[in-house]
């Protein structure tokens, strides 16, 4: 049987890597963004992997995103709850809308994401969902109150549904990364990158994106039904839980 996925922020950064990881395992796959159009078709040209337009932090807009989704492909059985922005500020200059659009997207839209998605695969006796929080949202990082404290939510809003799907083979599982290189993390300083973070990396480099997406497959995996609850750290060393 062809499973289904859904990848959210699928058509850059970590979630491109996410989505051509399972397309390459044997899934049919779908990749949502929110906003640049020219990456998203570029990538749909590449991969054949089709792309869905719409902002995971509209509960309206998933509604029908999804309802697309499952129209064109078959219901999701994999989601993957990848989209996630930055609006980094040390607290003290912080935004009321910084910390809002933080929330919104990387916190709300799992819930968003994942609502429209659960009663089905609880009805089919078969669910995946991964999460993908952040080394941040576990130690914490000065300049993102609002992005540590929606990561560190990921983590809790995992655990809790975990328990609530294990008894219907639905597991819900979080991968933490750390600094991996995609746009995201090209975006800090480059004196902050070099000084402060880099030196704390024990490998010595950055993250790859497929190194991530490696994490994803091994959990999307039917044989993967006893691990749900779980948080995988892939950070290269710099943060033990
Ligand atoms: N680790 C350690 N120190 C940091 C730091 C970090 N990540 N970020 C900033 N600092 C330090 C700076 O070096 C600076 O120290 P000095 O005054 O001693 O030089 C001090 O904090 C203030 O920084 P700035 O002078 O840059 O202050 P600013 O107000 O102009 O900018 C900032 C603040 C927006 C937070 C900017 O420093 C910044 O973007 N920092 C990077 C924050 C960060 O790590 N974001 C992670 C993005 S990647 C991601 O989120 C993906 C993921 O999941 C890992």
């Amino acid at each position: 049987m062809t499973r289904v996925a859904l990848v959210s922020g699928g058509t850059r950064g970590i979630g491109a890597a996410i989505a051509t990881a399972l397309k390459a395992a044997g899934y049919k796959v779908a990749a949502n963004y929110a906003g640049n159009d020219e990456r998203a078709k570029a990538f749909e040209a590449e991969t054949g992997i089709p792309v869905f337009k719409w902002d995971v932090s509209s509960y309206e807009a998933c509604l029908e995103g999804i309802a697309k989704v499952e129209a064109a492909l078959g219901p999701v059985d994999v989601l993957v709850n990848n989209a996630g922005i930055t609006r980094d500020a040390m607290f003290h200059k912080m935004t009321p809308a910084q910390w809002s659009e933080v929330i919104n997207t990387n916190l709300t839209g799992l819930f968003n994401m994942t609502h429209p998605v659960w009663s089905g695969m609880r009805d089919r006796g078969f669910g995946r969902v991964i999460n993908i929080s952040s080394i941040n949202g576990q130690k914490g990082q000065m300049g993102q109150a609002n992005y540590s404290a929606a990561k560190a939510g990921d983590i809790g809003f995992t655990k809790a549904l975990a328990q609530e799907g294990a008894a219907k083979n639905v597991t819900v599982n979080v991968i933490c990364p750390g600094y991996i290189g995609t746009e995201m993390v090209m975006a800090v300083p480059e004196k902050v990158m070099n000084e402060r973070i880099l030196p704390q990396i024990p490998v010595g480099r950055l993250g790859q994106p497929e190194e991530i997406a490696r994490c994803v497959v091994f959990l999307a995996a039917d044989e993967a039904g006893f691990i749900t609850g779980s948080t995988i750290s892939a950070n290269g060393g710099q943060y033990f839980v």
